[in-house]
Formats: structure tokens, C-alpha cells, sequence
């Protein structure tokens, strides 16, 4: 199930976006020149952006089998980013193929790229949405065909909150979309922050964002666990992510030094629990 709505000629490649920098930053091939030397400026100024990355996949394949392997067979998958295997109906499906999932991105180039990676397998479909309307989400066709809303639902928002600035209400778009699920569904998060950097090595890669598509706001662990309202942390709570369920022994602490990111899972409490 697809929903284009898109044509090529919407791939801007006059500025640097979020989508296809990450891509590079995971070694990706799916970027252009723009990104790259957007990307390559900030790896030079805060090399520890490719190692965050990377954990941030790891936390997500970790996150998408935990929620697999606890139940969930539903999943709504915000800000999917450029197609990446394995991905999250891969990882889900290794271990129950029925595990429905719907991805949503708001950049184009992500759709174009749907098709040959992200469908195809049934029981998956993409469309083109803004998580900071979460209405027209939640009521489209793609969503009405693959996911049945009375059931529980995960709905992931790994590594896109930081997208999300403080006046469009981040914790507001959340509560819609947990106002909208029955209790039971989980929220997956992961968000950047700068817990654990500070100087120029914050300052300059929030300076190159600002001239990308989307600039980026990044958030203290208080911050990051107030969006999780509503929701009761699933056991290791919010944690940088090489640390939420390991699959070996704990990262090093000079290798944790160099994450900075949150993530967790939170799951939805009955209403007036
Ligand atoms: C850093 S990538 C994360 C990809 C994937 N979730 C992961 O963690 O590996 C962020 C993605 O969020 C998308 N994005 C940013 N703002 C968004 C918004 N308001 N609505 C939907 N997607 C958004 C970007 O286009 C990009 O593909």
C-alpha cells in the first residue's frame, strides 16, 4: 500500500535535509552533495554525530524486537528515514510476520524510496504525513487499511521529536496521538540532547540545522521523560541508547560518552489509572 502523492521534482537539493544526513551518517548512499558537506562540517566539528547515529539504529532494531517479542503485532512508525535494513517490518517480522506496520515521513525523498524497501512484503505501507498533524495521520486511508486503532498500538517517534521545536508543542502532538490509541499501545522514543556535550560541539551543529529543512531542538532527560505522559516507562527506563537492553555486556564508558541520545519505551497506562 502506497500513497505517492509526490514526484521527483519535490526532491529539493538546494538545502541540506535531516532525512538524507542521517542516511550519511549510517554510510548510506541515498544523499546528495548538499548533505554531504552540510554533514561532513558537522562530523568535523562533533565526530561523535556517527557513532550517536549508529547507536540510534541499534536502539531502534533492539526497541522494534522488544515490542514484537512482547505482543505488539500493530505499529505506526513516524519520521522512518530513509529506508535502512534492517527495518522496522523486518525486524518485527523476524519474529511474527504478522506485525502490521504503517511508516510515515514528511521528506519526499523517503517516498522514493518506499516502494522497493519498504513495501512489497505485505502487511506494510508509506505515506507522506507531518507528525505535527497528527489528525491527518491518524485518519489516513493507509492507516485505515493497516491498522486497527481500538488495539494497541506502538507508535514510533525515534530520533524526529528533536525536529519538533518547543512552538509546535511536542508534548501536545504526542498526547493527540495517545488520546487517539486504547490502553496497552507503547510509545518508542529516542531524542537528541545535550546532556552530555556542551561548547561549540553543540553550539555549531545546531548553527548547520538551522540552514537544513528542519533545525533541531535538543532536550534534557527531564525534558524527554515529561513527553513520555501518560505512559509508564517500561524497565531500563529513559536511557542514553546503547544502554536500553544491550544485546551484550554494557557499553564502555568512553563509548557511552560519545551518545547523545535518550530513548525508552513507554507504555500507555489505563485512563485514570
Ligand atoms: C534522523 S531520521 C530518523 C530515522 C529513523 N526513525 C531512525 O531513527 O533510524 C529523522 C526522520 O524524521 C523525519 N521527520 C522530521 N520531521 C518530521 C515531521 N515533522 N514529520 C514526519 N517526519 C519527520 C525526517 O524526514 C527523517 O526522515
Amino acid at each position: 500500500m502506497t500513497d505517492r502523492g509526490f514526484s521527483a521534482e519535490e526532491i529539493d537539493t538546494s538545502r541540506p535535509h535531516p532525512a538524507r544526513m542521517y542516511d550519511y551518517y549510517l554510510g548510506g548512499r541515498d544523499n546528495y552533495e548538499v548533505d554531504r558537506e552540510a554533514a561532513d562540517r558537522i562530523i568535523e566539528i562533533a565526530p561523535d554525530v556517527v557513532p550517536s547515529a549508529r547507536a540510534n539504529r541499534e536502539f531502534l532494531r533492539r526497541a522494534v524486537r522488544w515490542l514484537a517479542d512482547n505482543g505488539v503485532r500493530q505499529i505506526i512508525d513516524i519520521g522512518t528515514g530513509i529506508p535502512t535494513s534492517p527495518n522496522t517490518h523486518e525486524i518485527a517480522h523476524a519474529v511474527s510476520p504478522d506485525v502490521r506496520v504503517a511508516y510515515i515521513d514528511n521528506d519526499p525523498i523517503v517516498a522514493r524510496h518506499a516502494d522497493a524497501r519498504l513495501l512489497g512484503t505485505g502487511n506494510t505501507g508509506f505515506f507522506l504525513g507531518d507528525m505535527r498533524d497528527p489528525d491527518s495521520i491518524l485518519g489516513h486511508p493507509t492507516i485505515g487499511e493497516l491498522i486497527d486503532v481500538r488495539r494497541p498500538v506502538a507508535l514510533m517517534l525515534v530520533s524526529v521529536l528533536h525536529f519538533v521545536p518547543d512552538e509546535d508543542d511536542p508534548a501536545g502532538l504526542i498526547a493527540a496521538f495517545r488520546d487517539a490509541l486504547p490502553a496497552g499501545s507503547h510509545l518508542v522514543l529516542s531524542h537528541g540532547t545535550s546532556d552530555f556535550h556542551t561548547g561549540e560541539v553543540v553550539d555549531e551543529p545546531l548553527q548547520i540545522y538551522k540552514k537544513s529543512t528542519a533545525s533541531v531542538t535538543l532536550r534534557s532527560h527531564a525534558e524527554v521523560t515529561a513527553l513520555f505522559d501518560g505512559f509508564e516507562l517500561v524497565e531500563p527506563g529513559l536511557v542514553q541508547v546503547p544502554l536500553w537492553h544491550p544485546d551484550g555486556p554494557a557499553p564502555a564508558p568512553e563509548e557511552l560518552r560519545r551518545v547523545g541520545l535518550y530513548g525508552g519505551i513507554g507504555r500507555l497506562m489505563e485512563r485514570n489509572a
